[in-house]
């Protein structure tokens, strides 16, 4: 496309009313609310109902994103779901937020690149659009990570939340939108990070199941170094490519997993903290969800204001790793 952008004409995210502090965690497990507080900046964190699924609250952020955007469901060409929390392996929940919202035209599927898959699903849209192929696509982070904690472990538990967010991209004025990308993975360090049965390799048996092997099961300390390292190469790359530096940055979304690695990361990055937007002292590691559910309430407070240059930074399991540089082109709400 040569003469205008790709950004997000509209945006919505949904968080559960169910909280889970830190508290209630130190009744569960062997842990304290000092402990948790200190290690990750996590006070507490939101989880759903048990019989609400992925797609439900999917569905609802692209709701509020349609809304948002004054855009009408069947105007909608494709959507993509990034989530490791899928309703069931097949269908994809795309194709279950398809039906749910009624976008009859739109061609839908999911993908996994863990905490990285909305970044991803946003580079995807942007591909998408710019190639021409279609004009308005929704990307939703979706997760419901509760259903696959092991609430036993107090070395993964106290991480994580659930809730979902949502985007439209489609053309807009030129030199606003996405201005570049980085994407990366390492499959070397796969074994990090992995929900180990349930797929071709362990499928679902009593052994798996009483093994607690359809649970997160993460090396954290490993994890830490990993994102401390990508954070700081892949957005210097992707601010790079924008042919911009790191002082044009206005704000600063990170994946919300850890304070610590965040604060490293705006040490290394030179970006003060008015610049950079932190929720997961309220809702944890949301994992595909964390950007967009932060890019959506910031926009809503109206810390982001048109012509903003606006940095997502994620990385998450595969080892995967993305950075996308946006010049906000929404007005303040
Ligand atoms: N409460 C009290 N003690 C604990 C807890 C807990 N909840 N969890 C672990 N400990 C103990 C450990 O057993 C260990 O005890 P030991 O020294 O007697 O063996 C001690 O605390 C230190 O453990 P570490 O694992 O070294 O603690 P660390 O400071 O690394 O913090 C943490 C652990 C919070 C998991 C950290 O490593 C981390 O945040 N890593 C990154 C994780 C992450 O971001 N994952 C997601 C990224 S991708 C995605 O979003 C899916």
């Amino acid at each position: 496309m040569n003469n205008i952008g790709v950004g997000i004409s509209g945006i919505g995210s949904f968080i559960p009313e169910k909280v889970i502090t830190n508290e209630d965690l130190s009744k569960m497990v062997d842990t304290s609310n000092e402990w948790i507080v200190e290690r990750t900046g996590i006070r507490e964190r939101r989880i759903v109902q048990k019989d609400t699924t992925t797609s439900d609250i999917a569905t609802i952020a692209a709701k509020r994103a349609l809304e948002d955007g004054g855009i009408l469901p069947e105007e909608i060409d494709l959507i993509i779901v990034a989530t490791v929390t899928s309703d069931m392996a097949f269908p994809s929940t795309a194709c279950i937020v398809q039906k749910n919202i009624g976008a009859v035209k739109a061609a839908a599927f999911d993908i996994s690149a863990g905490c990285s898959g909305f970044v991803y699903g946003l580079n995807l849209a942007y591909s998408f659009i710019s190639a021409g192929i279609y004009r308005k696509v929704l990307v939703i982070g979706a997760e419901t990570l509760s259903k696959i904690v092991n609430w036993q472990d107090r070395s993964t538990c106290i991480l994580f939340g659930d809730g979902a967010g949502a985007c439209i991209l489609d053309a807009c004025e030129d030199g606003y939108g996405i201005l570049a990308t980085d994407l990366g993975s390492d499959g070397n360090g796969g074994h990090l990070l992995t929900l180990p049965a349930g797929g071709s390799k362990l499928p679902a048996s009593l052994e798996t199941v009483s093994q607690n092997l359809h649970t997160i099961k993460m090396d954290g300390r490993e994890v830490f170094k990993f994102a401390v390292r990508v954070i700081e190469k892949s957005a210097n790359i992707a601010v790079e490519k924008a042919g911009l530096i790191l002082e044009d940055v206005d704000f600063f979304i990170p994946h919300q997993a850890n304070l610590r690695i965040i604060q490293s990361a705006m040490k290394k990055l030179n970006l003060q903290s008015h610049k950079v937007y932190v929720n997961l002292d309220k809702y944890g590691n949301t994992s595909a969800a964390s950007i967009p559910v932060a890019l959506d309430e910031a926009y809503r407070r109206n810390l982001i204001k048109k012509g903003d240059v606006v940095l997502l930074v994620a990385f998450g399991a595969g080892l995967t790793w993305g950075s996308t540089v946006l010049r906000w082109n929404k007005q303040e709400v």
